[in-house]
């Protein structure tokens, strides 16, 4: 589906976004394993969350939902049946890799499987740690998805030193690992986001510029009430629109402000970004609050390689409001984006290509520089969410409007993104 956009002329209003996507995985792992009933508001229904609803159903977990928010009805320890078919993560890496350290402690097999995207991308970074507590995991395409978990045959414990910067990794352990009496620990030179620990409540502490989390069976989850604040990397699409659009202001009430995600509102108020955050409560340790943008003239800054992963699933937004600041747009240390759910560098790259802007691709990043010269042929979304939203801001941002391509793999993360884009603009 090709879809337009007319040049906005005034961004106005409010948003109240649904629920933080990492945040609302985690809560519905966590209280499928509580045993007993857990109460969620504000889960976020797009299509990566219905994979994992869809994988606990077919574990066994009732998922109902009602004008308040949704009730998991949790089997309490290795209480899942087994599924009579693969489980289906859809285009989601956090289903896949957060549940398959669930499943490799469980006493039964269990496939998962996901669509063309998510079945391209590397899942040794789960295996091998995982087979080094005892799991037992078959990739029948080369450290790729479907994934074939054995029963396990007890799991030990290991003191882990993370070496990709991944929560998705860092995550899959702790899952595991919540089934073990001893210890576990995870040493992290270069923190992720810690939704999984907030969650979990675990012990989490800073030694020698390394952070350390522990997690045993002791933190085997009890059921509980969860409000998800608004999803952060939803709101920064509309966050960069109303700072480069004239004679704007948008607020944006009740979102996620946990510090390992807003990396990239620091990185936009360094750039001149007009943001005020207002933190006023916090759900389970998940920090939210609201916030206030208005209008601005942004210059582009460096970017240090130790923020990279905690504003990793902003930079295809970041980099459109790089191309309308002073300034050259220039990201290093981001070869991670290659294994998102699509290269996001490649993907970048060729369409800030079709706008005449001079673009050096990078292994590891990339440098756009020049001006807009042309906006003639529609932008791709490579059938990766966070592509297709960011053209469609960036479309919303030109003279002449523009158009993306197979923009329809928007509702992976936020379904509603058309209908609140109308909702603030002029
Ligand atoms: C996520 C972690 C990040 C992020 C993804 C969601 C999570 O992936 O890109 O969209 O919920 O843990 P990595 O941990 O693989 O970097």
């Amino acid at each position: 589906m090709v879809q337009t956009f007319n040049k906005v002329n005034k961004v106005t209003g409010t948003l109240s976004l649904s629920g933080d996507k990492s945040i609302s995985h985690r809560a519905l792992l966590i209280s499928s394993l509580a045993e007993g009933k857990s109460y969620i508001k504000n889960l976020s229904e797009n299509d990566d969350v219905k994979s994992t609803i869809n994988c606990l159903k077919a574990l066994g977990i009732t998922v109902e939902s009602n004008e308040k928010g949704f009730i998991v009805n949790g089997q309490g320890y290795k209480g899942y049946r087994q599924p009579l078919n693969p489980l289906n993560a859809g285009n989601s890496g956090t289903t896949a890799r957060l549940l398959t350290g669930i499943l490799s402690a469980q006493n039964f097999k269990s496939v998962i499987t996901g669509d063309a995207s998510l079945s391209s991308r590397p899942m040794k970074r789960i295996i091998e740690q995982l087979t080094l507590m005892g799991s037992s995991i078959k990739s029948t395409n080369e450290g790729r998805l479907p994934l074939n978990i054995l029963p396990a045959e007890g799991l030990r414990t290991i003191k882990y030193n993370l070496l990709v910067p991944s929560a998705q990794v860092k995550s899959s352990i702790l899952f595991a690992a919540l089934h073990i009496d001893e210890q576990t620990s995870v040493i992290e030179s270069i923190q992720t986001r810690n939704h999984t620990e907030n969650l979990l409540d675990l012990e989490v502490i800073r030694r020698e510029g390394k952070i350390l989390s522990f997690v045993s069976r002791r933190n085997y989850p009890e059921p509980k009430e969860y409000f998800i604040p608004g999803d952060i990397s939803s709101a920064m699409f509309f966050i960069v629109l109303a700072l480069l659009t004239k004679n704007s202001g948008l607020l944006i009430k009740d979102v996620a402000l946990n510090p390992t995600r807003t990396e990239c509102l620091s990185l936009l108020k360094r750039m001149g970004g007009n943001i005020q955050v207002e933190v006023k409560d916090s759900s389970n340790n998940e920090a939210y609050g609201d916030l206030q943008v208005k209008s601005s003239n942004l210059s582009n800054v460096k970017i240090d390689k130790e923020i990279i992963p905690f504003l990793i699933d902003e930079i295809p937004i970041l980099a459109v409001a790089g191309i309308f600041a002073e300034g050259d747009f220039e990201i290093r240390k981001t070869s991670e984006l290659r294994v998102k759910e699509s290269d996001r560098i490649k993907a970048l790259c060729s369409n800030f290509s079709l706008l005449g802007l001079n673009v050096d691709e990078f292994e590891d990043g990339f440098r756009i520089s020049g001006d807009v010269k042309k906006t003639t042929q529609p932008f791709k979304s490579f059938g990766d969410h966070r592509i297709a939203m960011a053209y469609a801001i960036l479309s919303s941002l030109l003279e002449s409007g523009g158009a993306v391509e197979g923009f329809e793999c928007a509702s992976v993360s936020n379904p509603d993104f058309l209908k609140q884009l109308n909702s603030i603009t002029l």
